[in-house]
Formats: structure tokens, sequence, C-alpha cells
């Protein structure tokens, strides 16, 4: 039986609905009560430098509203790097950001990047944040991310959810092959290696299951099906299908 996975959830975009019409509601920091009562182990919050999502003044009333990590994820700028290094959280995850784009897309470039990666990554640990590198299930940036000694890396499923919404569970076998090699490539080279984007109560089952892997993070699909079942049960089913992906609980 694998180990217990974490469930970080991404509360991302109940401030994009929020910022929708300017108010204070849907406010993100209920999310984050929400969420802790619903069992989920962290809080993940995306601070885009167009601040979309979450603002600053988001982050430090996030933190006084839960006792959950926090999982800050950021691109790799100087203006971000001070916004970490100031508000010191749990876990920093370095994500490549492009103001064009609509969420994520693909992994850093750690392999392509490491000069000018290595003195951010060096500040965050300093400023005791566990950092975490977001990139795609390939070796080459996973040999990239131990040579940045990064205690964590989080590999991009957007690619495996794409395929499965285009063929389910046989569509996307060749890229949970190539996820589950990065896993435990990883642990190999003495990396706790975390997965997220895309996930969903459907493809969710073999990524779980992936035994090396020791945190999910999940947002999007989690805010989407709280209009219709509401954040707390979103939260609480997410979990018990990792569980049961896991072995550690019975299917219904
Ligand atoms: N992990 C990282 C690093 C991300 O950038 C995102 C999206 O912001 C997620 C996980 C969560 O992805 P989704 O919102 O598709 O569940």
């Amino acid at each position: 039986m694998a180990g217990y996975l974490r469930l970080g959830v991404n509360i991302d975009h109940v401030a994009t609905i929020r910022n929708a019409r300017g108010g204070p509601h849907p406010d993100p920091v209920r999310a984050a009560e929400i969420a802790e009562a619903a069992g989920a182990d962290g809080i993940t919050i995306h601070l885009r430098e167009d601040r979309r999502h979450i603002r600053d003044g988001d982050i430090e009333a996030i933190r006084k509203a839960t006792r959950l990590p926090i999982n800050l994820e950021m691109a790799v700028t100087e203006e971000m790097q001070a916004i970490a290094t100031a508000f010191r959280p749990h876990a920093a995850c370095l994500v490549p950001e492009r103001r064009e784009e609509r969420t994520t897309e693909g992994g850093l470039d750690v392999a392509g990047m490491q000069g000018r990666m290595a003195p951010v990554v060096d500040a965050l640990r300093a400023a005791g944040a566990r950092v975490s590198l977001f990139i795609e299930p390939a070796p080459a940036q996973i040999a990239a991310a131990q040579s940045l000694r990064a205690p964590v890396v989080e590999l991009h499923t957007g690619k495996y959810a794409e395929l499965w919404l285009e063929g389910g569970a046989e569509a996307a076998a060749p890229e949970l092959e190539r996820l589950k090699a990065a896993a435990a490539d990883a642990r190999r080279r003495g990396i706790e290696p975390h997965a997220g984007h895309g996930l969903t109560f459907d493809n969710v089952g073999p990524v779980a299951a992936i035994a090396e892997l020791a945190e999910l993070n999940i947002g999007h699909f989690l805010i989407g099906e709280a209009i219709f079942i509401g954040l707390d049960a979103a939260i609480r089913e997410m979990r018990r299908r990792m569980d049961i992906a896991r072995g550690a609980a019975v299917a219904a």
C-alpha cells in the first residue's frame, strides 16, 4: 500500500470569480477555511504578475485564516522573489508564466535556465521555503532540479489531463507512464515528487496511485465542481478518490 498522499487545494479561482465583479465576494479566505475543514492538507495560491487570481493582500489574510501550510506558486521574477522572501511561505513552487496564457501551460524549463534560477532557489531556501519546481515529467528537467538542490518537483499533469479528455485512460496511458517514470526518477535522486494540473474526479485515480508521489495540487476542477455540489463536498470526494487509489479506502 502506498503512503498517504497529501491534497493541496488551489483556491485561485475563487479569487478569479471575485475579481470578475471587483467586490469582496466570493472571498478566498472563506474557501481556505472550508478547505481546511474538509480535510485539505495545504492551500495553494498563485500570485500572478497580472494579479488575475489572488492579490497581494489575500496572501496574509489567507495565512491568518488557516493553520494549513501555504504553497505559494510564483514566476521566477525579482518582484515575486521579494514578495516570497518577505512572506516566507511553507513552500514556494516556481512556475513558468506568460501574460497571454490562460493557465500555466507547460512546465518550467529548469534545464534551460539553471543560471537564472539558482539565485532565486537559494534566496527562497534561505527564507525557509520548501522550494518546488513545476516541470514536465522529463529526465533532463529532474536532473536539473537535482543540480539546483530543489527538495521538491511538481510534475505537470496537464498533458495527461488533455489526453484523458480526448480518449480516456487509454489515450492518457503513455503520459501516465512518463509521470510514473519521472516520479521514480525523482525519488532516486532524493527529490520529493508532487503532481498537479487538470486533475478531476475522473482522471485523478491513476495519478494518485503512483506510490512515489507525496502530494497533488488541484484547483480549477474543485472550484468548478463547488458550484454544483459545494466546495466541502467536492474536496471530500476528491480525497475519497485519492484514498481509494492509494489502497487506503474501499470503493463505495
Ligand atoms: N500546480 C501548479 C504548479 C499549477 O500552476 C496549477 C494551476 O495553477 C495547479 C497545480 C492546479 O491546476 P488545476 O487548477 O488545473 O487543478
